[in-house]
This record gives C-alpha cells, structure tokens and sequence, in this order.
C-alpha cells in the first residue's frame, strides 16, 4: 500500500468505526490519521513481504481502533491528565511494589484489603506478578501464560483485577502488569491447536521435522536455564516436532515473523491497557526476533517491533507507558529507550539491571570503582524516560557488567566475578551473605544469585548464629543499598518482603514445581502476624520498615530526586565510598554512600567540586546539620552509613 492509500484505507476503517470524528473522539481521529503513515512505516519494515502483509495490517488497524472506542471513560479522563510535556512517570513521588498475589495476600480481594499496608509503607504503584493463566505445575511464576485474558483461578477472578484497580485508582495508585510477549505454555490454546497439527497455528511457533534448523540455531544461541532446561528446542512428542523454547522446556517461543501473531499479541496488549494498567512491563523483550547466526537477542528486529507496540499504544491508549524488561548487557539495555530518529520512542521504562548487579558488586568488595567506572553508557539515557531502580526483584542478579570496567578498577574479570559468586553464595570466608548459585552453566561456569535482600545482607546469618553485631550490619546494609537505589533517578521498585527483612525460605525444595528453580527462595509468603512486628518498636521488622517508610517519605518531599536527567557521580578520593549528585532548579541533594564495614572519610573538597554548596549543609536522613569544612578536612561516615545532604 503506498502512503496515501495507507490514509485513505486507516480513514475507511474510522468511519466505519461510528466515531465522533469531530466531536468527543476528535483527538483520536486526529492521532491516527496524522500517526498511520509511521505506525505502517514500522510495520512495513518487518513485513512488507509477508502474505499476510495487509491482511493483518487492516486488523492491526482495527485493533487499535476497537481499543480506544472500548476504553472506558474514566481511562480516557486519566490519559488526558496523564499528557503533558513532562512525562508523569519521571515523577519523584511514585514508589512501586512488585509482589505475588498470592504469597503477599492469598488472593486479590485480599490484596485489595492490604491497600491500606502500602498507604502506610508510602507505595503508591503495585507490579502484580503474572496474575493471568497458567499451569500450577509448570508455570514459571505465571510466566508460561495459558491464557492471556483470564486471571487464574489461583488469584481470583477478572472481575476481582477490575475491582482492585479501581480501588487503587481511588486512592491515586497505579498499576503495572506484565504481558508475556516472548513465549506462552504448551497448553496455551494456540500451542495446543498446533500440536494438534491446525497450520494456522503451527505458524505461530518455531516448529521443525528434524534437527537441520534448531542446530543451526543452537551454534550461537547462549542458555538461558541451562541447569533446568538445556538447550534451546524441545522435542515435542504431541506433534513429532522440534520446537523452540529458550526459556523452561513448556514456554514455546512465538514467531514474531508471522504478522498475525504480531496483532493477536497487540490485541493482548490493549486488552491490559483497557484493564487500566499503567505501566505495562513487556517480558523478556530482547527475545522476539530470532536469526540463525546470531544469539536471537536484541536484534534490530526486535527493537522496531518494540518501537511499533510503542507507537499503537500511543494512538489507541496513550497514558500506558511501557516497560521493557531487558537484562541485557548495558549498551544493549541502552538500545530499549529506541535510537536515532526513535530515541526517546521506543520503551519509556527499563530496569537499571547493570546498576543493581553494581550496588551488589560495591557492597561484596566495599569497593566502588567497578560501579562508577560503569556509569557512562548508563547516562545516555534520553531525557523524558525512565529507570526502574532496585535493589532485588524476583529474578536472579546477574553479573553481566561490562569487563572493561572490572579491568580499569584494577581486576581481573573472571578472578572479579567468581568471587562476587562466592561471596554471594557464602563460600566466601568471612561473608555473611546466604545466597545461592542460580543457572549454573557447567560448560562455561557463569551463573548468576538468587537470595533475598537480607539474606544476601547477612541478617539470615546474623540470626542463626544470634550474632548481634552481624544483625546490626545487616539491616545498616540493607537500609543503605534501598536508598542507594531509591535517589538515583527512576522509579523505585522494592521487592515485597524486603521491607521487613524477610529472609530466604527453603520450602521450595519440597515443592516439585518449584524445587528446580532457587528463585524460589526469595519469593517469601508473607506471614501477616509477623507482619504486626512492624508496629513494635525495635523488632527487625520494624527497624528495616521504618527506615524503608522514612526513605520514601523523603524521596516524595525532595523534588530534585524526580528523573530529569540530572544526576552527576562525584569523585570521592575515596575508593570505598560513592557519591551522586542529584540537582534541579538549583537545588542539590548529594547521595553519600559508605559500601565498606569500617567507617570512611570524604575530603570536604568533594563537594564543592561541583559549583558552590553550602557552608551549612543538612543531612535529611539524620536531621542533623554540618558545617562543610576546608580543603583537608574531612567528613567522617559510618560503617555502610549514609547521608543525604540539601543545603540548609
Ligand atoms: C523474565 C522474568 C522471569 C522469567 C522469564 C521468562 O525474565 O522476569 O522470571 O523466568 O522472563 O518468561
């Protein structure tokens, strides 16, 4: 279709669509017309092609249009509050939660009564955990989805999501869901019709005779669970094939080549939007494109079809924003905020994975070299997006910084990583971190961590051996590393549990649905008469709560924190100690931080390399007020303590 006709036909499809072109649906009209050459401009560079080329360009055109006609009014009235020239999510008074339905509450009419917890903590944005679903036995924690559109009967039903969003919405909460765009389980309707041998569907999956074509694939495709599920093809005796499955051995890849698979997996995505989600975290991403030769991950392919979702959801439902979880290398993750012409246009949001993996690196070595020597290619982030800052979620860290940094601080990479995984894992004499080994590969030896926050800070070790100076430490670790992540720009996400220390839990061994993957093991239930202790004064839960609450109240009162491309690592002169500068409107706020056990001194200098601050200066984490002292004096800072300085 030339461009014209691609007007002409976008143009046919809205009229037919009894719109009120000049009236309320104005906008629209005017944001599809306008946007149909560029939205086709994308789509066209994937499958010009393709026999279903224009097919399914007209139900890619209808989708979007059935999306915005159905969304509901209350969502159209948040869109147009949510546009402006800032983005709302670069807002300093957004603090996420991410957690399982079921392990936090049971279920999610008893998640809707847990509002209340987050008012108190100060979060005020839920990421539900795969809700939709899936099957008990093998589910990925919700990600190998058998259905897209149902909530599993585990959590409830449809109806109880749209009950919890509206109460969110009610107390001016916001919502992110994930959409499993990569893969779906083999019991997935369009799975099972193709073992079935329905063509359509065959086409919707990577599926081979023999092993010609996945050997190919297999020369330079890396494992994702290579101790679980090795290799990247699955033989399916249902339908004699070889089919693709990067992930667990029941996640069968989607081809993404097939323009149909593209629209059904759009449509799956309005339907989230028109749930009211508003920041949509896209799984696994970096997977969609596949090519022989490569290792299947960030092809350019991807990123254009990522920068075509982005676009859709633009016209049809423009206050969702979306996430893209890429754990990818850094200048890869880079790439997800889009390039050249689509910077900026391409994902809004994406996880600041290499910087957690660093925090975790500072704190194993009390050493931040590794961490600032990476910051580079972190900065280049287009203004307008954003971070998810955090410290654990429910995944594994893993260690895939870049080695020129490991070098430049004076190590060896492969010396460098082997001992963040012993320390990590406590084979390292003297850590008190209890964590665990995850994805071993046995041909290459890398793996990455599983462990929660305070297991991996030493408080799991600490209360075994009732060692009070370890427990100290701990929650001194635990509090530092949450307000590291929480003032360096982004939205921060914490991990539930992790507010009141909750340590691994090991019942996962027992579980054989579980016992196979250690992720488990910090993915706590929560236990809601524990949960009380938050309440009395001097319990862990209540010492690690109320400091996390105390963080997020000063990140809402301190405006500079908001995400506006305004933060500048300062050297400290000293190597056990990071400092960021977070400025706006000529505001500063200066994030110090102490990553060693011993206390540590910061020439007063370091401050005032960065224009004028001071003389007095006031700690807002302590109250207390400094005088900033000469040239060779020094600030003194305790073990894993931290300040975060505003000029009085
Ligand atoms: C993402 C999820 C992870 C899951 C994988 C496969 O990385 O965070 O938990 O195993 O995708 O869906």
């Amino acid at each position: 279709m030339q461009n014209e006709s691609i007007t002409t036909r976008v143009n046919e499809l809205l009229k037919s669509a009894n719109l009120d072109i000049a009236g309320a649906d104005n906008a629209f009209y005017v944001r599809m017309i306008s946007g149909c050459e560029e939205m086709h401009h994308l789509y066209d560079s994937i499958y010009k092609h393709h026999t279903y080329r224009d097919e399914s360009f007209d139900n890619l055109a209808q989708s979007i249009i059935r999306a915005y006609s159905t969304r509901k009014d209350s969502l159209k009235a948040r869109d147009s509050r949510k546009a402006g020239d800032i983005p709302w999510f670069l807002d300093n008074k957004i603090t996420g939660m991410s957690l399982y339905v079921d392990r936090f509450a049971g279920n999610l009419k008893k998640l809707e009564s847990k509002l209340d917890y987050f008012e108190e903590l100060g979060v005020n944005f839920l990421h539900l955990m795969p809700v939709m679903q899936s099957p008990p036995d093998e589910s990925d924690g919700g990600y190998a989805v058998s259905d897209f559109r149902t909530v599993d009967k585990r959590f409830g039903t449809t109806a109880d999501l749209e009950n919890l969003q509206a109460a969110m919405l009610e107390r001016n909460m916001y919502l992110m869901l994930d959409i499993v765009l990569n893969h779906t389980s083999d019991r997935h309707e369009w799975a099972v019709k193709a073992k079935n041998g329905d063509a359509r569907y065959m086409e919707y999956y990577y599926m081979y005779d023999d092993r010609t074509i996945p050997d190919q694939f297999e020369q330079s495709m890396p494992e994702i669970f290579p101790h679980s599920s090795p290799g990247n093809f699955t033989w399916s005796e249902a339908c004699n094939k070889w089919v693709m499955t990067v992930f667990n051995y029941y996640q069968w890849d989607l081809n993404f080549t097939n323009p149909r698979v593209f629209v059904e997996m759009l449509d799956n995505i309005f339907f989230y939007a028109n749930l009211g989600v508003d920041i949509l975290r896209i799984d696994a991403p970096a997977f969609i494109w596949k090519k022989t030769g490569t290792t299947c991950q960030n092809l350019p392919e991807a990123h254009t079809l990522l920068q075509l979702i982005k676009k859709c959801v633009s016209l049809a439902t423009p206050g969702m924003a979306i996430l893209g979880e890429a754990i990818v290398a850094p200048k890869e993750i880079m790439r997800y905020f889009g390039t050249g012409e689509y910077s900026g246009k391409e994902c809004d949001v994406a996880y600041n994975a290499t910087h957690m993996a660093l925090q975790w690196d500072a704190l194993a070595t009390g050493d931040s070299t590794v961490m600032i020597k990476s910051q580079h290619d972190l900065l280049q982030k287009p203004f307008g997006t954003t971070w998810i800052t955090y410290t654990r979620c429910h995944d594994d860290i893993g260690l895939g910084y870049e080695d020129e940094a490991i070098l430049e601080a004076g190590y060896s990479p492969y010396e460098h990583r082997r001992f963040m995984k012993n320390y990590y894992s406590g084979q390292y004499q003297g850590s008190t971190a209890k964590g665990a080994l995850f994805a071993v590969n046995p041909k290459t030896q890398d793996a990455r961590i599983s462990g929660s926050l305070a297991s991996l800070c030493g408080l799991e070790f600490g209360l075994e051996w009732q060692d009070e100076s370890v427990i100290e430490q701990s929650i001194r670790k635990i509090t530092m590393m949450q307000a590291h992540s929480m003032f360096l720009g982004g939205i921060p996400m914490l991990f539930y549990g992790d507010e009141l220390g909750y340590c691994n839990d090991y019942s996962f061994m027992q579980d054989p649905a579980k016992s196979y993957d250690n992720r488990w093991m910090h993915r706590p239930v929560m236990d809601w008469i524990r949960n009380k202790r938050r309440t009395k004064e001097g319990t862990i839960e209540n010492r690690i709560f109320t400091a996390t609450q105390k963080l997020i109240q000063l990140r809402k009162s301190l405006s500079m924190v908001a995400d506006h491309k305004n933060l500048t690592w300062i050297h400290t002169f000293n190597k056990h100690a990071a400092i960021y500068l977070r400025e706006l409107n000529g505001q500063k706020l200066y994030c110090v931080f102490n990553f060693t056990k011993d206390q540590t001194s910061i020439t007063w200098y370091a401050f005032k390399q960065n224009g004028p601050f001071g003389p007095e200066i006031y700690d807002h984490w302590t109250g207390s007020s400094f005088q900033i002292g000469s040239d060779y004096e020094h600030l003194m800072i305790e073990p894993y303590g931290f300040h975060l300085f505003g000029e009085l």
